[in-house]
């Protein structure tokens, strides 16, 4: 989903800001710009189509763009077409004004209209040109609207999201950025500044940053920087130190970072576990939730809400809320619970699901049910995102970056945090020390036994192979492994672009069933559990009309390999545990079959790492 960098200091900024680009493209974009100033040669702007790389030797081309300020934009098109013209950086026709915007200016249309009115005339279809035209328009130094306060009355004006960074010929050390919506990040370094989408870019050259706020305008020079409000008002940002290391951005190794997110989940779930489990007390320790206990225990209902992999990861989390937490609760898709004008009665607590903390509809769903008085919750990767900063209480996931667009160790992740919560509410209600402490054992060892799945990688590999013509698959599962199969379908969907659903077991029957036939590969999560006989049964079902069967089974299940065509096994463990092993062969497949397809696993068509508009 887009990314800005933006660089004020004494280097030179060009190869700065196409490193920071590089470092944001795993965010998913469709073109890329830069725009520098300098004395000698004043603004040069400078566009492509494509990656960030044709931009580079775009460059190489053109020669100049020399100077020490500058900003360059990955887009993720909303308004008007992938083309080079609609590309940013956007300026105006009066004042050089020069600026990249991530999000979604709603009122375009109006302001366009009063623009062109005033002789303004357009070069692009982007919403984003039109804000570029009215800070220009606004733009009147001699009488006191300089760039940092024709930027706050421009805002003042805009309806919608946006991130932009904005530099003026006519004040070639200044840099104005602003933020409502979308993620900023301004990296303090020494006499110079880097600001960004988010941490990844940023971390190369300071460790020191601050997250812009909603509303937040910020004025940066070479000896300073002053943050506002769009309406003037001075506020002193938190400078905080980024909990980010550059290796954990690098592929180390690995020909992906998606793969090397899957392989990573052992280290990763140690590190969301670590200091989480206290084996002595037999309690789950999560210190951003204490404030709170008591209202949590005594919820009446709880709503889990996210899209996407998140999503699926809110489902299970429904699971694990009403089996173990034994509370009445819901998953709902964030984009539809905002809308739907949902009942939010006493005692209701909203948690938001999302690794970026960034997702527009979630953020937007997580509003909505704060505004009805539920108590709200974040679940989330990324440390001071809007999500993060806008619950009363949260737990951070700990599983550092999670650069591949496919979230992998993300997910298991976000279903780890919502087992501890889980347990954490259970063991303060009903649920028995004995179970708390099986499962919090269980949990325990799930690094381990992922361990044991990853070390079977070529045989998922073989197995995917063998299928990967295929264009059509199903994936099923009952009970706590049913979004897990939701889960597998769109890793598949969304990296090797093979048409992909996931049910639940039972429903294949009351209609998915006409698909199968001899071509259909239909996944099967045929763990040892309470519904594993209708699972077989449904498998049954699945052979006997020619499908072919692969099954997630449990190690030492012999009676699978005479109903599966292929087996893949995952060690046992409790039910509420089994989503956290089953899903990694499905990672594993999908990034077999997207790389067997020879897809760009890690920047797949059309998709963004973080949807940050609705
Ligand atoms: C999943 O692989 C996708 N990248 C996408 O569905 C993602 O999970 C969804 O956009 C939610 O993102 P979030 O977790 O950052 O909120
Ligand atoms: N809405 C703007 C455009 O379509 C910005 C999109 C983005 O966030 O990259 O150009």
């Amino acid at each position: 989903m887009c990314g800005i960098v933006a660089y004020i200091g004494a280097k030179k900024a060009r190869p700065l800001l196409i490193e920071g680009l590089k470092r944001l493209e795993y965010r998913g974009y469709d073109s890329a710009g830069i725009g520098i100033l300098s004395d000698e040669f004043g603004l040069e702007v400078a566009k492509s189509v494509g990656r960030v790389s044709h931009l580079e030797n775009r460059l190489k081309e053109l020669g100049g763009f020399d100077g020490s300020i500058g900003l360059a934009h990955t887009r993720w098109a909303t308004h008007g077409g992938v083309t080079e013209a609609n590309a940013h950086p956007h300026r105006d026709d009066k004042a050089g004004i020069c600026l990249v915007h991530n999000g979604i200016i709603e009122n375009h249309s109006a302001l366009r209209k009063y623009l062109m009115e005033r002789g303004h005339t357009f070069h692009s279809e982007t919403d984003t040109e039109v804000l570029a035209m009215l800070i220009g328009e606004l733009y009147d130094p001699e009488n006191g609207t300089d760039l940092e306060a024709a930027v706050q009355t421009a805002l003042r004006e805009v309806k919608g999201a946006y991130a932009i960074a904005v530099i003026c010929e006519n004040e070639p050390g200044v840099m104005v950025c602003a933020r409502k919506g979308s993620p900023l990040l301004v990296g303090v370094g020494n006499e110079e500044f880097i600001v960004a989408s988010d941490a990844s870019a940023i971390v190369a050259h300071t460790t020191q940053a601050f997250m812009l706020d909603d509303y937040n305008v910020v004025k940066i020079t070479r000896e300073g920087f002053r943050t506002s409000t769009v309406d003037n008002v001075e506020i002193m940002p938190k400078v905080t130190e980024l909990e980010y290391e550059l290796e954990q951005i690098e592929l180390g190794g690995f020909s992906h970072f998606m793969q090397k997110e899957i392989f990573e989940q052992p280290a990763s779930l140690r590190t969301t576990l670590g200091g989480r489990i206290d084996h002595n007390e037999g309690k789950v320790v999560l210190g951003g939730l204490a404030q709170f206990a008591k209202e949590l225990v005594k919820a009446k209902r709880i709503i889990l809400t996210g899209q996407g992999t998140a999503l699926h990861a809110s489902m299970i989390g429904e699971y694990l809320m009403e089996d173990i937490a034994k509370i009445p609760t819901e998953c709902e898709y964030a984009s539809e619970f905002r809308y739907r004008n949902p009942i939010v009665e006493d005692g209701t607590v909203v948690i938001a699901v999302s690794q970026s903390g960034e997702t527009a509809d979630t953020i937007a769903a997580l509003r909505e049910a704060k505004d009805k008085g539920a108590l709200s919750v974040g679940v989330v990767n990324v440390v001071g995102s809007s999500i993060a900063r806008e619950t009363d209480m949260g737990v951070y996931l700990r599983v550092g970056p999670e650069i591949g667009v496919a979230s992998t160790k993300a997910f298991t992740g976000q279903v780890t945090v919502l087992t501890l919560i889980a347990l954490f509410m259970g063991r303060r209600r009903v649920t028995s020390p004995e179970r708390c402490a099986r499962i919090m054992n269980a949990l325990d060892a799930v690094p381990d036994k992922i361990e044991q799945i990853l070390a079977t990688n070529d045989e998922i590999r073989r197995i995917t192979e063998r299928y990967v013509e295929r264009n059509n698959w199903l994936f099923l599962g009952r009970g706590y492994n049913y979004p897990t199969a939701m889960e597998g379908a769109l890793k598949l969907k969304e990296i090797s672009y093979i048409h992909a659903e996931g049910m639940p077991a039972a429903e294949m029957k009351h209609g998915p069933i006409a698909l199968i036939d001899e071509g259909m590969p239909a996944v099967f999560i045929a763990n040892k559990g309470s519904q594993y006989d209708k699972v077989i049964s449904n498998i049954e079902e699945v052979r006997s009309r020619g499908g072919h069967v692969i099954a997630i089974a449990t190690e030492g299940d012999e009676e699978i390999r005479s109903v599966a065509e292929e087996v893949i096994y995952v060690p046992g463990c409790p039910e509420p545990i089994s989503p956290l092993l089953t899903v990694v062969p499905l990672q594993l497949m999908a990034y077999h079959a997207a790389v067997l397809r020879g897809h760009d696993v890690d920047k797949p068509r059309n998709l963004a790492k973080s949807v940050t508009v609705e």
